[in-house]
């Protein structure tokens, strides 16, 4: 599998494109393919508040839209004014985003500046929803 730190620097890169007028908090990811191609992602916030979409959100339909269905693992990084000095867990809509797509086995990379977590998606969302 590609190695954690390179999808991590990928992540911080994307973080820089963030539209966060807004909240001032960046997040910037970066999604891992099966196929081993890397789709990255921001979150783009609104006027309107609700129409935000969060950096894995985004870097998860970049991927569908162009034909991507299986993923290995995702990047995240975030902070205020995009100072990483904790951890950014994703939230409870784009978990429910990666169980559509991923297996139990999906890993989250995440990295407070100094440290790496990684999880499985069956950690972060347990007996999550399907139909
Ligand atoms: N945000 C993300 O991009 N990903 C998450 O998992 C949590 C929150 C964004 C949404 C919003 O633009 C900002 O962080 C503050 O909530």
């Amino acid at each position: 599998m590609m190695n954690s730190k390179i999808l991590i620097t990928k992540a911080v890169e994307a973080m820089e494109k963030s539209y966060s007028p807004y909240s001032d908090f960046k997040v910037g990811a970066a999604l891992l393919s099966k196929s081993g191609k890397v789709y990255t992602g921001c979150n783009i916030e609104n006027a309107s508040y609700s129409p935000t979409c969060c950096a894995e959100r985004t870097a998860f339909f970049k991927a569908v839209s162009e034909g991507e269905k299986d993923f290995t693992a995702i990047a995240v990084v975030g902070g205020k004014n995009g100072e990483i000095s904790s951890m950014c867990s994703p939230c409870g809509v784009c978990r429910q985003v990666m169980a559509e797509f991923c297996q139990k086995d999906f890993m989250i990379i995440l990295w407070d500046g100094k440290l790496t977590k990684a999880h499985t998606l069956e950690k972060l969302l347990p007996e999550s929803f399907s139909l």
